[in-house]
């Protein structure tokens, strides 16, 4: 769930106005149903709690950590004309989406700017549970995310593990010995993805071209006031055009490419020497579709494909080098794993199988810093219940994947990052849920993402490379790290980490 943009209030005052006016007849409507919804806060007529969460000065997720003392593990917030019920225990998470797995695995309606970005709903991300987003899914995860296929882009990663490395020393050596992390670990994992989408390695000035659109995108998707009052759409004609703007953007920037692969694909076909998302694409089959996917449709697959691995990726390799180092005891540690597995040799993917160290720095990272905070959003396929309320298939449903990883309940000293409670055996945790949820940043149950495996392979890589390359610390080098999270598409640090670094010895 992303922040609600502020900026695009135009007019308190009329809104209000509109909210006087209209408050007797949704008091009628409201009563005549008798659904027991999870408690939640009071709000006002027509906007509920809308006006109380844009106005409250606090990222969406300190809003909703807040309520979790006063309203339990399971609240409900009217947000204008839109339902929206918290999830937040590990318990209600197991029993929503594991035990009640496919009732719960839909998405809801989406606002006007998602329809367009999301082609009508065809994309993995965003289809209803059924046909579309069964063919869309099996597609991607046989034919790029299974474990054979991720295999096959080994060099892709080496290469971009290289290149990345490069990027720091040159940065280190023109600044002082400072890198920004987020930045570069971004863009070496978007290296990665758009090899694996467009099957070529990008000029530094196409990929920067590809990634400010991306940006834009993320921008615009930024829920507005009007997807939860569409009464106050009139007000939004400007940011309407601008999606309009961005949208026709992204076409024009990714159609060329596809339209390049598509004549290779056609000239050489699986004779190609490499491999691409795309070539999927082109002449899928989806149920209850006698067409191919269209152009702009393939813009879509493709954003989604770039889009979900880059800054969920990146944001939690910024969090890892952050913890890394506020802890030198852990850094240390893992630069002595890593020389003890390899020696001098440089560390890849198949080592990084042999570091229990590193792979319990990785899971804690992921209990302690889920990049996204909260699952995509979820709805019910058919009316149900969940810990004793109702939720009606018009709720949107989110689960709050870091209040599960903060629970006292569920944790020992949950606030404290400590690799070791998965090193040493002392705590558990199944990753995908079947066994019991404990800690889902990549969702569980039929919705969990299906990068799951890459993306642990990413994030492990990358950390392994960057600490067997660089001794990290603050910059300047007595400056403490803020922990300050900041909700952009990710949960960032509020300050962008600048590191310093110095080559390992
Ligand atoms: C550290 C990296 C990543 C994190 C933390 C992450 C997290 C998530 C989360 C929380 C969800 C929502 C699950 C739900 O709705 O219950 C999700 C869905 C998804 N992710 Fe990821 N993800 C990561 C990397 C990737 C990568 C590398 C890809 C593909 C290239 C990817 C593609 C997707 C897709 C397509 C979905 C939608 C699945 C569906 O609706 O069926 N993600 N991810």
């Amino acid at each position: 769930m992303d922040s609600l943009s502020l900026s695009s209030l135009p007019f308190l005052v009329i809104p209000l106005v509109i909210i006087f006016l209209l408050s007797r007849s949704r008091s009628r409507t409201s009563s005549s149903k008798k659904l027991k919804l999870p408690p939640g806060p009071p709000g006002y007529p027509v906007v509920g709690n809308l006006f109380q969460v844009a106005f409250s000065g606090k990222p969406f997720f300190q809003y909703i950590r807040d309520l979790l003392p006063i309203y339990g593990p399971i609240f409900t917030l009217k947000m204008g004309t839109r339902t929206m019920i918290v999830v937040a225990s590990n318990d209600l998470a197991y029993e929503a989406l594991i035990e009640k797995g496919p009732i719960f695995a839909t998405r809801p309606s989406e606002n006007p700017t998602r329809i367009i970005f999301s082609s009508n709903k065809f994309s993995v991300n965003a289809a209803y549970y059924g046909p579309v987003w069964r063919s869309l899914r099996r597609n991607m995860v046989q034919n790029m995310l299974s474990t054979a296929r991720i295999r096959d882009f080994r060099k892709t990663r080496d290469l971009a593990m290289d290149r990345l490395v490069d990027r720091l020393a040159a940065e280190a050596a023109a600044n002082d010995g400072a890198v920004w992390v987020l930045r570069n670990a971004r863009f070496a994992v978007f290296c990665i993805l758009l090899d694996m989408c467009f099957g070529v390695e990008m000029d530094e000035k196409t990929i920067q071209s590809v990634d400010d659109m991306m940006k834009s995108v993320l921008i615009v998707l930024d829920p507005r006031m009007d997807d939860f009052l569409p009464i106050l759409s009139p007000f939004f004609s400007k940011q309407r055009k601008r999606v309009q703007a961005v949208r026709k953007k992204q076409i024009e920037t990714l159609v060329p490419l596809i339209e390049k692969r598509r004549q290779e694909w056609i000239k050489h076909g699986s004779a190609s020497n490499s491999f691409a998302y795309l070539d999927t694409l082109f002449d899928l089959k989806v149920e209850g579709r006698k067409s191919a996917p269209t152009n702009e449709e393939l813009v879509t697959l493709c954003s989604e494909f770039l889009n979900g691995g880059t800054d969920t990726t990146a944001t939690a390799v910024e969090w890892a080098v952050a913890r890394l180092i506020e802890n030198p005891a852990i850094q240390c540690r893992l630069a002595d794993e890593i020389r003890a597995t390899v020696g001098e040799k440089k560390v890849d993917e198949k080592d990084v199988e042999r570091m229990p160290y590193l792979n319990a720095v990785v899971k804690e990272l992921l209990r302690k810093h889920p990049p996204t905070y909260f699952a995509l959003t979820h709805a019910v396929t058919e009316p149900t219940r969940l810990g004793g309320y109702d939720i009606p298939t018009s709720a949107s449903v989110e689960f709050f994947s870091a209040g599960i990883a903060e629970d006292p309940k569920v944790w020992s000293d949950p606030e404290r990052f400590d690799p070791d409670r998965f090193f040493a055996g002392r705590e558990e945790a199944d990753i995908t849920g079947v066994t019991g949820v404990k800690m889902m940043p990549f969702g569980v149950g039929r919705r969990i993402c299906p990068g799951l495996g890459m993306a642990t392979v990413h994030v492990n890589l990358m950390l392994a490379r960057m600490v067997q390359e660089f001794e990290w610390s603050g910059y300047p080098d007595t400056a403490k790290v803020d922990l300050t999270e900041k909700l952009e598409f990710t949960v960032v640090m509020k300050n962008s980490l600048r590191a310093g670094i110095k080559p390992r010895g």
